[in-house]
């Protein structure tokens, strides 16, 4: 999406739509940098208000038509003014493009009237208008034939002289923001026959070749080579061949980077503990985590931040098949662990472990993976938190407050000693499964297990990754989770 900030009256705005967001109106009375627009629709505007007809409710919406320009006027709620927070601005952009949709607009002007900021900074607001107009934009139609749709492709962000500078400032990193979370969600869309290990390779290069990166991508033999006994075994029983990725960014000569690791299986049938038929097809958005890493590197080529960062990302398909992995089967990570894999569905685990493994090279500054690992966490946290684990308290922290400024919300589960009994097996050093009490935390256990030396969080999304309803502020499927929230973790560490 194209975006600019301008300086216009906003009876000027030749835009076929302008939406101005505002937060709850107590006073019924309309702000006074709106009395321009106001006469401009000969008093519809402040009738609406002082009606009670809009009170500027989180989401509400109305539609008004000046008699010449703009051709129409939506105003949106952003709630409460305590409530008005970056998060509020961004959903109430996001809920404006989602309109702009619907009205066939091509074009859309955003204004925040300054009564209505709610302390939120200007760089801040340029941001989050930027980052909740092109979520609320994104729609996904290339496999489509016949059905053509209007894509909202610009938006122009109307602003005051004095706050000019900081918008535009914020504008930047919100459409940097904006590419890699469009393609985070483009990947996960894609379907199964799609989106194989060997295309999320290709995209991993093609990010290459355009920003300059590093890109290895290891072969079958090439993690034979290397004992990856877990990606291996998991990528046994299809004939789609495994890839193991890695992409890196160097902004920052020779400091140890942060390295973000994202599950990558393109297609998770369960293996031979199949899962039911029922919502199987969702299995496709089990590269999710890879997603997330790849937008991120789209983000860091805009954002340029004076850090190195390393993404792996261990690809492949979970099926059933004659030369599948068994339950019982036995097989060695990377670090020489043995794994007892009693459920093949418990198959994210396992690569991950490799890559943990692989990640000790960069003696990174730290490891954050992101992985739809567990059921389980839709129990815990339902579709509303990312279930976050770590062995570093401060990191955690560090990375929570990136998802609150993402907007993407991480809620801390404990791993405490008691847990990882669960894991004991009879035969091997662990087992894949803990069985049932503590799904998410026994899965985060395993995956420490293969932590070796570094702070490390992992990040459970598979509550997070995905929606099968539409929402006021995003379309029903992929939600690119973890894209924002990485970028901001970057951004937190490059600002010292
Ligand atoms: N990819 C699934 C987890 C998942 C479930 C993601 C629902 C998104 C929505 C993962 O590989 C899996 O199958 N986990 C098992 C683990 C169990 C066998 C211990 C699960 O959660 O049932
Ligand atoms: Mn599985
Ligand atoms: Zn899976």
């Amino acid at each position: 999406m194209k975006s600019s900030v301008k300086v216009v009256p906003l009876d000027r705005v030749t835009s076929p739509l302008l939406a101005v967001a505002i937060g709850e109106l107590g006073s019924r009375k309309i702000p006074s940098s709106l009395l321009g627009l106001d006469a401009a629709t000969d008093g519809e505007l402040s009738r609406l208000i002082t009606s009670g007809d809009f009170n500027g409710k989180r989401d509400e919406m109305a539609v008004v038509y000046p008699k010449k320009r703009p051709k129409r006027v939506l105003l949106v709620g952003l709630g409460t003014p305590g409530e008005i927070t970056r998060g509020a601005i961004r959903r109430g952009a996001a809920v404006a493009a989602r309109k702009a949709l619907e009205l066939d607009a091509e074009i859309m002007a955003f204004h925040l009237p300054h009564e209505t900021h709610g302390g939120v900074p200007p760089q801040h607001v340029g941001q989050v208008i930027v980052e909740g107009v092109a979520q609320g934009a994104w729609q996904f139609s290339d496999l489509k034939a016949t059905e053509k749709k209007k894509r909202l492709t610009e938006l122009d962000i109307i602003a005051t002289r004095e706050e000019r500078a900081d918008i535009e400032r914020g504008r930047r990193v919100g459409a940097a923001m904006a590419t890699g979370h469009a393609l985070a969600r483009n990947l996960q869309a894609l379907p199964g026959n799609i989106c194989t290990p060997a295309y999320l390779a290709d995209i991993a290069r093609r990010l290459g070749r355009a920003y300059q990166y590093k890109v290895t991508v290891l072969s079958r033999a090439q993690m034979e080579k290397l004992e990856m006994g877990g990606l291996l075994a998991v990528a046994q029983g299809t004939r789609q061949e495994p890839r193991f990725i890695v992409i890196e960014y160097k902004g920052a000569g020779r400091s140890p980077p942060l390295c973000f690791v994202g599950k990558g299986i393109t297609f998770d049938s369960g293996g031979i503990s199949i899962k039911p038929a029922e919502k199987m097809e969702e299995m496709k958005y089990d590269m999710s985590g890879a997603a997330a890493v790849l937008g991120l590197f789209e983000t860091l080529a805009h954002l340029k931040p004076k850090a190195n960062v390393v993404g792996l990302i261990p690809t492949t398909e979970n099926l059933p098949s004659g030369t599948a992995v068994k339950p019982g089967d036995v097989v060695r990570s990377q670090l020489g662990k043995t794994v007892e894999i009693v459920n093949t569905d418990a198959e994210g685990r396992l690569v991950l472990s490799d890559a943990l493994g692989y990640a000790r090279r960069f003696k990174p500054a730290c490891v954050i993976d992101i992985a739809t690992l567990t059921g389980a966490v839709v129990i815990g946290l339902g579709h509303h938190a990312t279930a976050l684990m770590s062995n570093d308290d401060q990191l955690m922290e560090e990375v929570r407050h990136a998802g609150d400024m993402a907007g993407e919300r991480c809620w801390p589960l404990p791993l405490w000693d008691e847990y990882r009994e669960q894991l004991k097996s009879d035969i091997a050093d662990v087992k894949n499964v803990g069985g049932r009490p503590a799904g998410t935390i026994t899965a985060g256990w395993f995956l420490r297990e293969f932590v070796a030396g570094f702070p490390w969080v992992h990040l459970d999304i598979a509550g997070t990754a995905y929606t099968d309803s539409d929402q006021p502020d995003m379309a029903k499927g992929p939600t690119g989770v973890g894209v924002r929230l990485f970028a901001e973790f970057v951004r937190g560490r490059t600002r010292g």
